[in-house]
């Protein structure tokens, strides 16, 4: 199992490669900004439907939580 590193603002963490990022996030107490970006939220549906778990990558693109199988180093952009 490979070891990434996964930054979301100030924090900073490993997850495994494989893992879906939105659990990653759940386990270290890590909320996303859904898709309002105004308050902090977290997974809903866990199936890409309701939007809750995106979050902006430090590449600019948005992406599902939820949807997203970690594969590397990640950076994503904070709003606080
Ligand atoms: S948790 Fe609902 S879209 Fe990701």
């Amino acid at each position: 199992m490979t070891s990434c590193s996964i930054k979301f603002g100030k924090f900073e963490f490993k997850a495994n490669e494989g893992d879906l990022l939105l659990f990653s996030l759940m386990k270290e107490g890590i909320y996303t900004q859904g898709i309002n970006q105004k308050r902090k939220r977290g997974g809903f549906c866990g199936m890409g439907v309701c939007q809750e778990c995106l979050v902006e990558l430090s590449n600019g693109k948005d992406t599902l939580a939820c949807q997203t199988i970690i594969q590397g180093d990640m950076e994503i952009i904070d709003y606080e």
